[in-house]
C-alpha cells in the first residue's frame, strides 16, 4: 500500500503524531480548518528532507485535496456543549463531506474519543448519505482510540499498544496493517467497534472515579485534621490498594470522556449515577480550595498568587482547565488573583475572568500562592524559594499536589 494517500483530519494533538508517523511509509495530508495552523505546519514539515522521508507531506485547509486520498483517518475534537453533553457535530459534517468523495476500497478510521455505538450508528449513516457505496463491500469503516498523554516523555504514539477495530475482518486487516507500522508497542485488535469505543472511555472513567473518591476522603481528612497524604501512604501499604492522588480534574480527556459515557448509560434503567457523583465531588474541589482560603473573614480581598495554569504538569495546554475554576471562586470573592505559568506564553482567550497573566513573577506582598500545577521546575525551585516570592513570613501556601512536605505549607488536599 506504499506511496497511496492517506489524509488525517484535524492536525492537533492527537492528529499531527500521527501524520508525522505515517509520512514514514506513506504520501500524507493533514487537513485543519484552522489557516493559521495549516500554514504553521507547511513551514515547519512540508520540506522533504525534515523528516528524512522521501514521501510528500503536505497540510491544507482545502477539502478539495482529499479527493485522491484511499484512508481518512478522523482525529477531530469531540468536546462538550454548553449542556455538558457529547457535542459529535464536527464529525457528522465531516462524514457527510467524505461521503461525497468517497470511491470504492477507501478506508474510514475514527480515532476522536465517542461513545459506544457513535461509529457506527452516527458517523456510518453520514458516510454514504451522498453515495451509493456499500458499507463492507465498496468501502470499510475503523475505529482506534488514541491514548497519548500530553507531556508524557515515556509513552508515545509508537510504545502504547492501540486497539482497532473494524466494520469486518477485512476492515480490521486495512487498519492492522496502517498502524503494524507506526505502533512498536503492538496492536490490540477487539471483536468490535463498540467494544473499542468503550474501552477507550471507561479508561478515563476509571481515572476520574477513582480520583473523585480519593478527593472526597481528602475533604474528609480536612474536616476531621487528618492529613490525607498520610492516610494514603498507610493504606498504600495494603498489596491491592491503588494509589491515586487528589486534585482537580480538567483537560478534554478526563473531564469530558465520562460524560461521553453517562450520555450513553443513561438511556438505560440502572443505578448508574456513580459519574455524576463523581463529577459533583471533583467540581466542588476548586471551590472547596478557595473557602478554605476565606474561612477566615480578614483574608478576603488578599493578595494572591497561582503558580500553573494548564490542565496538567509539564504540558502547556490550558484547555478546560481546573485552574479557571479557582480563579473563577477566587473572582466570586473579589480577588483577582496573580497568574503565572512557565509553559503558557501568552493569557488563554478571556473566558470573562479577571486575573493578572505575568510572565515573570516579582516579589509582592502576597498572602496566599497557590501551587496549582507543579510543572517540573516549579518543583525544582523548592519551597523556599517559592515562599520568597512574598515579602510576607507567613505567606499561605495551597500545595494544591501534595509536592512538598506537608510540614512547610498550610493547605494540602
Ligand atoms: N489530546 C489528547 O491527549 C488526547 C488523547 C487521547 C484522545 N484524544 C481525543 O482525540 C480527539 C482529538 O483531540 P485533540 O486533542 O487532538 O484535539 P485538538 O483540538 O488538539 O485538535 C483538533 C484539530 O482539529 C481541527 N479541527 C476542528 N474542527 C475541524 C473541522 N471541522 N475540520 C477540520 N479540522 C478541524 C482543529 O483546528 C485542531 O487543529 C478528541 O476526540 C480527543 O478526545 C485526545
Amino acid at each position: 500500500m506504499k506511496k497511496s494517500e492517506i489524509c488525517i483530519i484535524g492536525c492537533g494533538y492527537v492528529g499531527l503524531p500521527l501524520i508525522l508517523a505515517l509520512s514514514r511509509y506513506y504520501n500524507v495530508t493533514g487537513y485543519d480548518i484552522n489557516k493559521e495552523r495549516v500554514k504553521y505546519l507547511n513551514k515547519k514539515y512540508k520540506k522533504r528532507n525534515f523528516l528524512k522521508t522521501k514521501n510528500l507531506i503536505n497540510f491544507t485547509n482545502d477539502f478539495n485535496n482529499l479527493k485522491n486520498c484511499k484512508v481518512f483517518i478522523v482525529t477531530l475534537p469531540t468536546p462538550l456543549n454548553f449542556k455538558n453533553l457529547p457535542d459529535l457535530k464536527g464529525i457528522i459534517n465531516i462524514s457527510r463531506k467524505i461521503s461525497k468523495i468517497l470511491k470504492k476500497n477507501d478506508l474510514i478510521i475514527y480515532e476522536s474519543t465517542v461513545f459506544p455505538g457513535a461509529t457506527e450508528d452516527i458517523f456510518l449513516p453520514q458516510l454514504t448519505k451522498f453515495n451509493k457505496l456499500k458499507i463492507n463491500k465498496d468501502f470499510w469503516i475503523g475505529y482506534s482510540p488514541e491514548r497519548i498523554n500530553p507531556g508524557d516523555k515515556k509513552f508515545k504514539l509508537s510504545n502504547i499498544v492501540k486497539i482497532t477495530s473494524a466494520s469486518n475482518k477485512i476492515g480490521l486487516k486495512k487498519v492492522n496493517n496502517i498502524y503494524s507500522k507506526i505502533i512498536k508497542a503492538g496492536l490490540y485488535p477487539a471483536e468490535s467497534i463498540k467494544i473499542a469505543e468503550l474501552s477507550k472511555v471507561l479508561e478515563n472513567t476509571q481515572r476520574f472515579v477513582n480520583i473523585a473518591l480519593i478527593n472526597e476522603i481528602s475533604v474528609l481528612c480536612r474536616k476531621l485534621s487528618i492529613n490525607s497524604s498520610k492516610v494514603l501512604e498507610a493504606a498504600s501499604t495494603k498489596w491491592n490498594f491503588i494509589n491515586f492522588k487528589p486534585g482537580l480534574v480538567g483537560g478534554h480527556c478526563i473531564a469530558v470522556d465520562p460524560l461521553y459515557l453517562f450520555f450513553k448509560s443513561k438511556n438505560f434503567n440502572f443505578p448508574n449515577d456513580l459519574i455524576l457523583s463523581s463529577q459533583k465531588i471533583n467540581r466542588y474541589i476548586p471551590k472547596f480550595i478557595v473557602n478554605e482560603m476565606i474561612k477566615n473573614k480578614s483574608n478576603n480581598n488578599k493578595k494572591t498568587l497561582i503558580l500553573g495554569l494548564t490542565f496538567k504538569e509539564d504540558c502547556q495546554d490550558t484547555r478546560n482547565s481546573g485552574v479557571f475554576d479557582i480563579i473563577k471562586y477566587l473572582n466570586k470573592n473579589k480577588i483577582i488573583p496573580d497568574v503565572f505559568d512557565y509553559n503558557v506564553k501568552t493569557k488563554p482567550l478571556d473566558r470573562n475572568l479577571k486575573y493578572n497573566f505575568i510572565n515573570k513573577v516579582k516579589r509582592k506582598n502576597y498572602n496566599n500562592i497557590i501551587l496549582a500545577v507543579i510543572h517540573k521546575k516549579f518543583k525544582k525551585l523548592g519551597i523556599v524559594k517559592i515562599k520568597k516570592f512574598s515579602y510576607l513570613k507567613n505567606v499561605k501556601i495551597f500545595d494544591i499536589k501534595s509536592a512538598f512536605k506537608s510540614e512547610d505549607v498550610y493547605f494540602q488536599l
